[in-house]
């Protein structure tokens, strides 16, 4: 008899959520869904995976896709490592297993990108091994309903939570269980102030019984994201805009127009930019302002026109078209700055 599991089946059987990757047996699918499903919504996700699944409907099909491709697949998804990193894993598993996904989670966590929980979760949800899958979500619902109150942060408690989970989870649906705990984490169990008048679990309850789940889980205080000041260039010849491949880690293989530290003087931009690309400008003018949120970053942006006169883009920079440049991969933090990438210049037809 086992109570918790029990109890948290039956509500998962009449209130499980439906989603596209649920209720197939297809670990290719199920992991690339719980790639996209880290720190990302489930709503956010749906139109991604299906249009990723359309196009990239196997692992096979993945591993021979070129990265530019994939990273389109993800544009707006944020933390783009993942994409890089499923696309890495599709092709080492074709090398190292000839397509087919490893069952065991100690295999499936030496494929690139996959960690603790995403192996836990494929095993679980796709091949039916008792395995726990311990992410955020289920951190809040195990520490609320054992009264766990040490710093959730620390690795040794994030151990206990799992040890916690592998004693419950039942033999015979793990994935359902699994995927119970993140529901409920995700509608019921939230962060903040939980329903604990809807939850199934109320009775099996530490904190509700203290009176202290909406502390839970103990988690120290982030440090606050950096702000850092961009401008952002839109330089422009005839129909074209300049564009850049980034090679830095953060958004790397995305593009994005000039981006110049703040710190440069207005006045030193040109000579910069020129610098950077290898193509002088005039006229520039300021058209506007953007701010982009990432997890440890905020970017703030001043969004400058300008026009090319003369010189050849360096190498990873490029004049596109509105048409070329749809069919590239540019980061949400951009966004602003594309709805102005071929505004009609002031003055010019
Ligand atoms: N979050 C991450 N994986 C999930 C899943 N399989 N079901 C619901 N929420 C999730």
């Amino acid at each position: 008899m086992n109570l918790f599991a029990d109890t948290l089946l039956s509500w998962y059987d009449q209130h499980k959520r439906s989603m596209p990757w649920r209720d197939i047996r297809n670990p290719y699918a199920t992991w690339v869904s719980e790639i996209m499903l880290q720190q990302t919504r489930v709503e956010t996700v749906v139109p991604y995976f299906l249009r990723f699944m359309a196009d990239f409907p196997d692992l096979k099909s993945l591993a021979e896709a070129v990265e530019d491709d994939v990273l389109k697949h993800w544009e707006g998804l944020g933390y783009y490592s993942r994409a890089r990193n499923l696309h890495a894993g599709a092709k080492q598993v074709m090398a190292d297993y000839g397509g087919a996904l490893p069952s065991q989670p100690e295999l499936l966590q030496k494929i690139k990108g996959v960690g603790a929980y995403t192996a836990g979760a494929i095993a679980s949800i796709a091949f039916g091994i008792p395995t726990p899958a311990v992410d955020g979500n289920v951190i809040r619902v195990i520490s609320r309903i054992k009264g766990i109150r040490e710093n959730a942060m620390d690795p040794a408690v994030k151990q206990k939570i799992t040890e916690q989970v592998t004693q419950i989870i039942p033999a015979d649906r793990p994935g359902d269980f699994n995927q119970a705990l993140m529901d409920l984490g995700a509608t019921i169990c939230v962060p903040g102030t939980p329903d604990c008048g809807s939850c199934p679990m109320r009775d099996l309850c530490s904190a509700y019984a203290a009176g202290d789940a909406e502390e839970l889980p103990n988690l120290p205080q982030r440090t606050p994201p950096k702000r850092i000041p961009w401008h952002v260039l839109l330089v422009r010849r005839e129909k074209s805009v300049l564009v850049h491949k980034r090679t830095e880690s953060m958004l790397n293989g995305l593009w994005t127009f000039v981006m110049i530290p703040e710190t440069k003087k207005p006045d030193a931009l040109s000579r910069e930019a020129e610098r950077l690309t290898g193509i002088s400008l005039e006229n520039l003018r300021a058209c506007g302002t953007a701010r982009h949120v990432f997890t440890h970053q905020i970017w703030e942006m001043q969004l400058w026109h300008a026009d090319a006169t003369s010189g050849t883009p360096r190498s990873d920079w490029r004049f596109v078209t509105q048409e070329e440049m749809d069919g590239l991969a540019l980061p949400s933090a951009m966004n602003a700055a594309r709805r102005k990438a071929f505004e009609p210049v002031e003055g010019k037809e």
